[in-house]
């Protein structure tokens, strides 16, 4: 690649909108937690749980992913594992991310709501004293879980309102549709939250319309099989619902063949407002930067591209207007101070 285009890519300013915090366990923090928390895990090495990052679809992965989070107990875990992402995210010149946690997989297990919030707000307060960077809280409901499941997990957010913007969809997409959810978000949105889902991952283009027509989703997750459907990215373009791509989770979870696949460069094609973003770093193999880079790469992104790519991570974050146009004001600033 050009190296003034990586340059530019490194650091030009970002909001990330799809990590899940749980994702961003690296093998290292995961095998320090276990220590300290006396838990024995099933690799003996590093390395080994390392080579065991191979997927062949989403529940392979999540298989993995929901093995690594048992290490999770105290809420300095929860503190360590967000500071370890906020700081490695500020590394790669985010400026703003939105983080989902997935309560579920922690109150399952005997954690309490109340340890893991508490951990991910002081990191949250730390990481932006430290690094300047700003960040929210978007708690996800497990989609292979019931709806009576959701809602009680729902009830017990609700007196960490404050500390939540926005409540989302995730985990095994097939067999699971965003309908399923269609009572719960009703309540999620009398309480005035930002709705997202991950849809159309695995899923077909009928995910995305769900999550839009039936929980009146304001930002999708993945929904890459909206390429499939010409009445759709009408919809998204015209509704500006905004698409939060993740390549190299696409790439190993065998959602494409190749990130060359990954229709990124047609959704901009399209003035849809798509972003770049992580998912789940250390087990799709790289961070934010990282998939900027890959996808650039394969997709012959031009600067061009890769500008509207930062504009757009800031025209889909949900934060004020004031703190946007800050944000876009720095980055254009970035862009045109760029040589
Ligand atoms: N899809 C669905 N659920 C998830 C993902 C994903 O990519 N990552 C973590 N949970
Ligand atoms: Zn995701």
């Amino acid at each position: 690649m050009d190296e003034n285009l990586k340059r530019y890519i490194l650091n030009i300013p970002k909001a990330e909108l799809h990590v899940h915090i749980e994702g961003t366990l690296e093998p290292e923090l995961l095998f320090e937690i276990a220590k300290r928390n006396n838990i024995e895990l099933k690799h003996a090495s590093i390395e080994e749980l390392k080579q065991s990052y191979e997927f062949n679809n989403l529940q392979e992965f999540l298989n993995i992913y929901y093995a690594g989070a048992k290490v999770l107990l105290h809420e300095q875990d929860f503190y360590d594992l967000a500071m370890a992402y906020l700081k490695r995210a500020h590394e790669d010149n985010v400026v703003h991310a939105e983080i989902f946690f997935d309560p579920q997989t922690h109150t399952n297990r005997g954690i309490s709501f109340e340890t893991v919030i508490n951990g991910l707000v002081r990191a949250q307060k730390d990481a932006r004293e430290q690094y300047e960077i700003s960040s929210a809280l978007i708690m996800c409901f497990l989609r292979h879980l019931s709806e009576e499941s959701a809602f009680e997990t729902l009830e017990m957010a609700i007196p960490h309102k404050d500390k939540i913007i926005g409540i989302g969809l995730d985990s095994s997409e097939e067999g699971n549709p965003p309908s399923k959810f269609f009572n719960v978000f009703g309540k999620v949105r009398d309480h005035g939250f930002f709705v997202v889902a991950h849809a159309g991952e695995e899923g077909p283009a009928e995910n995305v319309w769900e999550a839009i027509e039936l929980l009146e989703a304001e930002r999708i997750d993945h929904g890459v099989a909206s390429i499939d459907d010409e009445l759709l990215l009408e919809k998204l373009r015209d509704s500006e619902i905004p698409l939060t791509v993740c390549p190299l989770s696409n790439l190993k979870l065998k959602v494409f063949d190749d990130l060359s696949e990954v229709p990124i460069k047609k959704f901009l094609d399209n003035d849809i407002i798509v972003t770049i973003n992580s998912d789940d770093p250390p087990y799709f193999g790289g961070y934010i930067n990282e998939n900027f880079l890959q996808a650039a790469q394969a997709l012959n992104l031009t600067r061009e591209d890769i500008f509207k790519l930062a504009q757009n991570s800031f025209k889909a974050a949900y934060i004020p207007e004031t703190e946007r146009q800050t944000m876009i004001d720095r980055l254009e600033e970035f862009d045109k101070k760029f040589e």
